[in-house]
């Protein structure tokens, strides 16, 4: 039984050393020191030995079973250390690796233009209100005083989503107006942002699909001087103090009377030039004083409000203030047009 003993130790010692893993190791403690070990086995066979024999050998059992004991544990710690070790090397970050350089757009020059007009408009107390893009014939024509044969209702110049002409992509953004005191009533002062659609080939000039801002003021009293004095004072906020304008005589169904309004071409100073196209003046919106019929299709009473609307070409101002010359170049978002601006 000692010999037995002492090749239980000697294996169990090398085995234990031998141990690369907490895995390894505990396997090696089942074997030898487990409930069936080898240890445990010789222990029961101790019943066998003579009385004399007996505590002689229970003493060297209890020595080799604290030498194994002991032995795992200290495997046992070395073996943490190095899976400590080895989870730190493999997670070792290189700090001086150069980054990866984040692409960062830019903002859209139509957006700058827009928000320099939003915050003019803040200024002057006016609201800023969303409206849809998909519209209802009704508003986009029928309550803006738009006769039923008026040319912009046909199939060739609208996009209609129905085959009976309810519903639309707006075809401007002139609605609003309706929506606006529909929504808030009177007295009102607001601007509507926002696309609009139309049946036109893409080239320098037109695309299907365009930005416009509505305006609209609506109270009692409100009179062509204050269109007037409004839409100058806003012009002369973004094209610059000096600049002159002309208010031309002009036709919209919703505005009576109504006009076209113009500045003076900023590059010739009005002789005439490839900027305004020899005409001197460069046109930048549309405006009037609100149709009587406008306001009545929408509840109000035209003989106590009146009020006046104007419509901007969105793209045709960032053209304008930016010295874009093609309009394509706007929605292409091509980036190294954009990162010009
Ligand atoms: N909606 C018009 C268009 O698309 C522009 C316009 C003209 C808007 C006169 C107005 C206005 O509010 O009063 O051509």
């Amino acid at each position: 039984m000692k010999a037995q003993l002492e090749s239980i130790r000697s294996a169990a010692l090398s085995a234990i050393a031998a141990a690369g893993t907490g895995t390894e190791l505990e396997a090696v403690r089942v074997q030898y020191l487990g409930k069936k070990g080898e240890l445990t086995a010789v222990l029961k066979q101790m019943g066998k030995l003579s009385p004399e024999e007996r505590p002689i050998m229970g003493q060297m059992a209890n020595e080799v079973r604290a030498a194994l004991e002991s032995a795992i544990e200290s495997q046992g710690a070395v073996l943490a250390e190095k899976a400590l070790a080895d989870k730190l090397a493999a997670e070792t970050l290189d700090v001086t690796i150069p980054g990866k350089q984040a692409e960062i757009g830019h903002k859209h020059p139509m957006y700058t233009a827009l928000d320099g007009f939003k915050e003019i408009f803040i200024n002057m107390g006016f609201e800023i209100i969303d409206g849809p893009e998909v519209e209802e014939s009704d508003y986009n024509f029928t309550k803006l005083n738009t006769p039923d044969d008026h040319p912009a209702r046909e199939w060739s110049d609208t996009f209609y989503l129905d085959e009976d002409s309810r519903i639309l992509l707006r075809t401007q953004t002139s609605p609003m107006q309706i929506r606006a005191i529909e929504e808030h009533g009177v007295p009102i002062r607001m601007i509507s942002p926002g696309r609009v659609y139309r049946k036109d080939e893409v080239d320098a000039t037109h695309s299907p699909m365009f930005h416009q801002i509505e305006g609209l003021v609506v109270d009692k009293g409100i009179t062509m001087a204050d269109l007037k004095g409004t839409l100058n004072a806003v012009i002369r906020e973004i094209y610059g103090a000096g600049t002159q304008t002309r208010f031309r005589p002009h036709h919209f169904p919703f505005t009576e009377p109504s006009c076209e309004v113009d500045i003076q071409c900023h590059k010739c100073g009005g002789k005439g030039c490839p900027t305004c196209k020899g005409e001197g003046w460069i046109e930048v919106l549309g405006a009037g004083m609100v149709h009587p019929k406008v306001l009545r299709n929408c509840g109000v009473d035209p003989d106590e409000y009146s009020g006046f609307a104007f419509g901007f070409g969105l793209e045709r101002m960032a053209m304008g203030q930016f010295k874009i010359s093609d309009l394509r170049l706007i929605f292409e978002n091509d980036i190294r047009f954009l990162e010009q601006f």
